[in-house]
């Protein structure tokens, strides 16, 4: 990303150094919000008697149901998916609805359940959402179809804040089990019992999980900006954004089992950073637009346009050092083959990754690659708290508001007055 790669598209160390200066007063200031809700999202991974009730009462849900379906949508339910495909292979008897009424889903949905073991666990943290709010009414009527008035209720359990909201009230008036949601915001809370109750369902180790991101957690402490990866990561975009119009931001892991992760960065940075207005309420209208990508097969359908077209991009590629398994090639003579022989589909992949970043460079494309260790619980809590903290960061070089989301809530407010009339 510097420009002695990428020429007039990188950054000059003078511009990092002066960025740098900022920390500190951003640190000072970040400090002195900690008890706002908001930024609550901090003191997650360090909340261990939460992760020990959690972890119970997953033990208690994994003797009862052979299958947990999270309900919720955007923030409520992009962190749990990602975190969940992260880890774990598919067939994990962890299904998620409630991020459409596409009624396809539901019916794809019905028919590898079975309502009599199934546990629903809705989450909302307004608890107004009509898309959520709908998967769960008819749910629920099916449930009580299948089980019967009184034990239907075994089958819910709710998170939602706890001061307003339909599903506080229903859960007050009917008695499902609540587990009130953390007082930040959805696409900061996959530390909360929103992702970690799901998490913990398919046998994950949270704690681990919260022990990475507690050690990132600590390095954004650090008011030396060389030593706070996510401040450097949030500068460098920053330093694109305001002064080479590099206001698309590419996510593109190697590895598949981050492809939701990429979804679940793709709300964080778009709403997070998508304003109208500054905090001294300037119309500024500023945002940079996330993409989430996926390595290698975009290489063969999007690396052209990113090589090629407007260099308007910073592209970021994640790639794990040590693969969790791996297979090697056998010898295949006769055609010109030979020279993977032995090499090994980690090998393939490294080497496409690297391929990407220099032509990339060569191409004067700016580029970083974070290189996470292995792909384990520890090293994916590193990965949230960074996108979140650097995401903080963004937000405060750019003067806006990260934690709000009118541009959300107006067509939300639209879609309830247009089915009321
Ligand atoms: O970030 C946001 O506020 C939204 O994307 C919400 O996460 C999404 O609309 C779901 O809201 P709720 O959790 O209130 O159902």
């Amino acid at each position: 990303m510097s420009a002695a790669k990428v020429a007039s598209f990188g950054f000059k160390q003078a511009e990092l150094v002066a960025l740098g200066k900022n920390l500190k007063k951003i640190n000072a200031k970040l400090a002195k919000k900690e008890a706002e809700p908001e930024i609550s999202f901090r003191k997650l991974p360090y909340d261990l008697i939460s992760a020990d009730i959690i972890e119970k009462i997953a033990k208690n849900l994994q003797g009862k149901f052979d299958a947990l379906v999270v309900v919720g949508i955007g923030g409520s339910d992009l962190g749990a998916k990602a975190l969940a495909r992260a880890l774990v292979m598919p067939n994990n008897r962890l299904f998620f609805i409630g991020d459409t009424t596409d009624p396809n889903s539901l019916n794809n949905l019905l028919a590898k359940i079975s309502l009599k073991k199934t546990l629903f666990y809705v989450v909302s943290k307004s608890g107004e959402t009509l898309e959520t709010l709908a998967n769960f009414i008819y749910l629920r009527d099916k449930v009580i179809k299948a089980v019967g008035l009184n034990r239907h209720k075994d089958h819910f359990i709710i998170t939602t804040n706890e001061k307003s909201g339909k599903l506080l009230e229903i859960c007050k008036k009917e008695g499902y089990a609540l587990l009130a949601h953390y007082p930040g915001g959805g696409r900061f809370s996959v530390l909360s019992v929103n992702g970690l109750l799901p998490a913990a369902w398919l046998g994950l180790d949270i704690k681990k999980l919260l022990s990475g991101a507690r050690e990132m957690d600590k390095m954004a402490k650090n008011d030396n900006w060389r030593e706070n990866l996510p401040f450097i990561y949030a500068a460098l975009h920053y330093l694109g954004y305001k002064k080479r119009k590099q206001n698309i931001a590419v996510l593109m892991p190697y590895l598949e089992a981050l492809n939701s992760f990429s979804f679940w960065y793709r709300q964080l940075l778009a709403e997070s950073l998508g304003k109208k207005y500054d905090l001294k309420g300037k119309l500024v209208s500023i945002g940079i637009t996330p993409i989430a990508s996926a390595g290698p097969k975009d290489q063969h359908s999007q690396l052209q346009l990113y090589n090629e077209g407007a260099n308007d991009k910073i592209f970021t590629f994640i790639r794990a050092e040590k693969p969790v398994v791996d297979f090697k090639l056998p010898l295949y003579k006769n055609f010109g083959l030979e020279f993977l022989a032995g090499k090994s589909f980690d090998q393939l992949l490294k080497i496409e990754q690297l391929a990407v970043a220099n032509s990339l460079m060569k191409n004067h494309r700016a580029n970083a690659t974070l290189i996470l260790p292995e792909m384990n619980e520890y090293y994916l809590g590193q990965l949230f708290q960074f996108f979140e903290l650097a995401t903080v960061y963004l937000g405060e070089l750019l003067g806006i508001d990260v934690f709000n989301q009118p541009g959300v809530e107006d067509s939300k407010n639209l879609m309830i007055k247009m089915l009321n009339e």
